[in-house]
């Protein structure tokens, strides 16, 4: 009873004919870079993939270009680690060159990559949003029936998540965190809702086709349905 069930976040790509609202997504994405992207990656997902949210070409150059977090590579002169800036063709870097180094920067935990973790976890879309907008004191009961839950050094109270105490800090803290040109307004509502979207495009950028071919198969089965009864009718017609 402690741990609770996601609440829904009323997202456009949910339900049998679900699609996905392309300005969320951009979004979605814009606090992605702005925020998660300092501790996690997204390595099944590449730079040039983004045009499937509406960016051009040239857009997502721009893009991979920019992004604060290099490619791994090598220098071919010395045979050293060296890393070189992104093309549209490269997926994600993690932030951190190892787990190591990631667990160095997070108080011993890992970050994970979040390029499937709305498939990951149960009810994942909106899960993402509960656990972002889900940090809070621990309840007066379940300290008395678990005194043992209260969240420990670098640890933060979250219903949401499995064990009760994340070692995330709250990425999404206050409005106006991020700055959308399209006009909405950045609650830490809706930058949480924007994200659960982007994530749920990353860990399922076909979904729409899925859900578009899944409607077009039950109509043809429910014709054939007819087509078969009819064939039924016709053949025991009449005299047995
Ligand atoms: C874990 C999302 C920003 C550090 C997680 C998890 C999710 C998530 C879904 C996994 C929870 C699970 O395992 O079920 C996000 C999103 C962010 C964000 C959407 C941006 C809005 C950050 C930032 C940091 C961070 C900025 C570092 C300062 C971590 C760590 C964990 C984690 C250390 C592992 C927690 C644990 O295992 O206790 N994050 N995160 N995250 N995140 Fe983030």
């Amino acid at each position: 009873e402690f741990h609770k069930h996601p609440r829904d976040a009323g997202l456009s790509s949910a339900g049998l004919l679900g699609k996905y609202d392309r300005q969320q997504l951009q979004r979605g994405f814009q606090v992605y870079k702005e925020v998660c992207a300092a501790c996690h990656g997204l390595k099944y997902v590449a730079f040039r993939d983004l045009q499937d949210l509406g960016y051009s070409e040239a857009e997502v150059k721009a893009i991979a270009d920019q992004w604060a977090i290099e490619t791994p590579s090598v220098n071919p002169e010395t045979g050293e680690a060296a890393t070189r800036k992104n093309l549209p063709a490269d997926n994600f870097p993690s932030p951190y060159p190892n787990e190591v180094a990631a667990r160095a920067a997070n108080n011993n935990a890992l970050p994970p990559d979040l390029s499937l973790i709305a498939k990951a976890r149960h009810d994942g879309s909106n899960y993402v949003y509960s656990l972002l907008t889900g940090y809070r004191d621990p309840s007066p009961e379940l300290l008395r029936e678990f005194p043992d839950s209260k969240p420990g050094q670098g640890l933060y109270h979250n219903p949401y998540f499995a064990n009760l105490n994340i070692a995330m800090p709250p990425p999404i803290v206050s409005e106006g965190q991020v700055t959308y040109t399209d006009g909405t307004r950045p609650t830490v509502d809706q930058m949480s809702k924007d994200v659960a979207a982007f994530l749920t495009w990353t860990a399922e950028p076909k979904l729409e086709q899925r859900k578009s071919a899944g409607l077009a198969s039950l109509v043809f089965i429910l014709v054939f349905c007819f087509l078969a009864w009819g064939a039924y009718k016709n053949v025991w017609r009449g005299e047995p």
